[in-house]
């Protein structure tokens, strides 16, 4: 019979329970002995595993987080790391693993393959979105909603006091998450990596836009959704700046690691149960090196190479989208 492992890796992401829970039933189905390693390839360089089955994940779809915790590992960039991973792979006899995490985590797969000669398989796992080869990672549509439903809040007290608010959403790198929320609460404006020309010229848009809209009525509430890492100095400075150019109060909000949390939406529960099961569906299989992802419905398999560095399009009809509600002129 055969043994597969499975761990969590990078940050982690509303659905990994649920991915977690879809591997250990199916290996069960299919009489396969199933280990968690314990904090990411933390756990794979230290030995720190338990053995998984039915009761560990009985009432553990619905829980965010991840029961096997993860880390962000930098011994495993080195050989040395590798290949005690490697070592400790053979020691427990294991003939798969399963990795669930973002692109880093895929790096670090794709280095171990070079020292162990067993199965690798790559489950998306990310509230980013910025995995090239998958429309979709599992915990984006649950950090999608949590930014959205903190956002409308932030807007009840915005209206109340007719005031600027500017919402920094995570996305690493990538617009993605702050593209979808701010769609989804109606922002005013967006500041986007993808879009993002420069400060002045962002600021004159929104500047230009406000006024417009103070032409219209002297009452309104304005949120600005902006991405994480983007402007120069930080979320601050851009408040700062739009207070001097405004002369209104400005409110920055950092929404942070709230977006990792909370229980998973039906569409990242889904996700997560059907990659993980098809990745188990291909343990007796000759496919190595892969991550699973999915691509207009359909399970595809992806080699660990091509799921990052290309930079991933951001959904153009969004895009446009968002530029007429917010008035393309400005934008
Ligand atoms: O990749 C997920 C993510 O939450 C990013 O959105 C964010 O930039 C980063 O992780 C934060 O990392 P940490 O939890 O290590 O501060």
């Amino acid at each position: 019979t055969k043994k597969v492992a499975v761990l969590t890796s990078g940050g982690d992401a509303p659905g990994m329970n649920a991915c977690i829970r879809a591997i250990v039933l199916a290996c069960e189905r299919a009489n396969y002995a199933v280990v968690g390693y314990q904090h990411g390839y933390n756990g794979l360089i230290n030995q720190e595993y338990c053995l998984l089955n039915n009761n560990q994940v009985h009432n553990l779809i619905q829980r965010g987080g991840t029961i096997l915790q993860s880390a962000r590992c930098h011994e495993f960039k080195t050989d040395a790391g590798a290949k005690k991973a490697a070592e400790n792979l053979a020691e427990l006899d294991i003939d798969t693993l399963i990795v669930i995490g973002g692109d880093g985590s895929f790096r670090g797969a794709d280095h171990l393959g070079a020292f162990w000669s067993g199965q690798i398989l790559g489950l998306p796992g990310t509230i980013d979105n910025d995995i090239s080869g998958t429309d979709a990672t599992i915990g984006f549509y649950t950090a999608i909603e949590t930014a959205v439903s903190s956002i409308d809040k932030v807007r009840d007290t915005a209206d109340a006091f007719e005031r600027i608010f500017l919402v920094e959403v995570m996305g690493r790198h990538a617009g993605f998450l702050a593209l979808r929320a701010a769609l989804a609460s109606s922002a005013d404006y967006v500041i986007l990596p993808e879009l993002f020309d420069n400060p002045e010229t962002t600021l004159n848009c929104i500047t230009t836009q406000l006024n417009e809209r103070r032409k219209q009525s002297d009452h309104i509430s304005y949120i600005i959704v902006l991405a994480e890492k983007l402007w120069p100095g930080g979320i601050d400075n851009l408040a700062q700046a739009l207070t001097d150019k405004t002369q209104s109060e400005v409110r920055p909000v950092i929404l942070g690691h709230v977006q990792r949390g909370g229980s998973p939406v039906s569409e990242d529960r889904i996700l997560a149960t059907k990659l993980g099961a098809y990745a188990v569906s291909l343990v007796s299989k000759d496919i190595t090196g892969v991550m699973l992802g999915e691509q207009e419905g359909k399970i595809v398999e992806v080699p660990f190479k091509m799921t990052w560095g290309k930079s991933k399009p951001l959904d153009q009809q969004l895009v446009t989208t968002m530029k007429t509600l917010m008035n393309e002129r400005y934008a």
